[in-house]
């Protein structure tokens, strides 16, 4: 059988070590398997590359995807789904494995509901939003990072005696905030799930000052919202799957805390670096281990599934499912961060 593997989305390290893991294991089930470019683009395309043994060598640790990615939305393209239909046709695809987020899996699941698509999802995004996966490969990456810079921001806003604001990405959901605002020490965190208020967050600063402490490190998701003030957008534009670019909370806020009170405030914005290079060995695990079990699923014949890990096993679950909704922080996460605010 010929099997099709696209990566889609934003990229995300780990993302050829799932390649690297289909490759491998399709070889051990006598399965032919061949690369989509560039996301749902390459498929609709017809544009492929053959997948071998030595494709996947000296790529387990490399950053970025092989085989390119796009936010190519087909059922917004004229006669996307049927030109995708035509392909698996045209190519003798028996399976597609589709790799990435919401958007990528949406796609997916509307692919097998709709076209009868053979099709099977891998949870990919530094955002770890995604349901009916504990984690996502490349959160683990982009964490890691964001927690060395919140570590270094540190030194730096005490000999300056600055408030310095780190904004990391998160569009719906504030994981990699909490998360590395928790490992890294943070002052105070802000997610897209809980609208803040800029003064609460200046009482905090505030109470710091008045035990001595005269720096305050304050890590803020770029999907934040600030009660009672629009959506902070870089511009207007919108992609295929309907999302604004986010960027520029981080700026906002500097502005209202120097304006409230007075201490000197700077802000780095770490932006695409959480996304670029290489996978740390969690996410080379994990990424392998989704990999393998989506050729396994192919091999059972188990369609419009999605390799999900469940506590430290990794299972199936319906695309539907994954899809229905996005993991947002809850209560219980943002209760815990806030013991260690101020
Ligand atoms: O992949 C999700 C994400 O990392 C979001 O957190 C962020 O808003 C978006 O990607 C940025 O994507 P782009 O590469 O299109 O700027």
């Amino acid at each position: 059988m010929n099997v099709g593997v696209l990566t889609g989305g934003g990229d995300c390290p780990g993302l050829n070590a799932v390649i690297r893991a289909v490759i491998r294991k399709g070889l051990q089930f006598n399965f032919k398997t061949v690369g989509f470019r560039r996301g749902w683009a390459g498929v609709m395309e017809g544009d492929f590359m053959p997948l071998t043994l030595n494709d996947s060598s000296g790529i387990l640790a490399r950053g970025g995807t092989i085989l390119g990615t796009s936010r190519t939305n087909p059922f917004k393209e004229e006669g996307g789904a049927e030109k995708i239909g035509e392909s698996i046709k045209k190519f003798n695809i028996g399976a597609l494995i589709a790799i990435g987020g919401d958007d990528t899996l949406g796609v997916a699941n509307k692919l097998y509901k709709e076209k009868g698509l053979k099709v099977i999802g891998v949870p990919k995004t530094i955002d770890n939003d995604l349901s009916a996966t504990d984690y996502t490969f490349g959160f683990d990456t982009a964490v890691t990072i964001a927690t060395e810079a919140v570590d270094r921001l540190h030194s730096t806003a005490e000999s300056h005696q600055r408030v310095m604001i780190v904004e990391v990405m998160g569009r719906h959901a504030g994981w990699i905030a909490l998360f590395s605002g928790l490992a890294g020490g943070a002052d105070c965190i802000l997610i897209p799930e809980k609208p803040f208020d800029v003064d609460e967050v200046c009482r905090i600063i505030a109470k710091r000052y008045a035990r001595g402490k005269t720096f305050s490190i304050i890590v803020v998701a770029e999907g934040s919202k600030p009660r009672g003030i629009p959506e902070i957008t870089k511009d207007d534009s919108i992609d295929a799957f309907g999302h604004i670019r986010l960027g520029g909370i981080g700026n906002w806020l500097s502005k209202e805390i120097e304006k409230k009170t007075h201490y000197e405030t700077r802000v780095s914005i770490l932006g695409h670096t959480q996304r670029g290079g290489s996978p740390t060995a969690y996410d080379r695990i994990l990424a392998t281990r989704f990999g393998i079990k989506a050729m396994e699923l192919i091999k059972e014949g188990k369609f419009g599934q999605m390799a999900s890990l469940q506590g430290n096993e990794i299972k199936n679950v319906a695309l539907s499912e994954a899809v229905a909704s996005p993991k947002l922080v809850d209560d219980k996460w943002y209760r815990l961060a806030e013991v260690f605010f101020g």
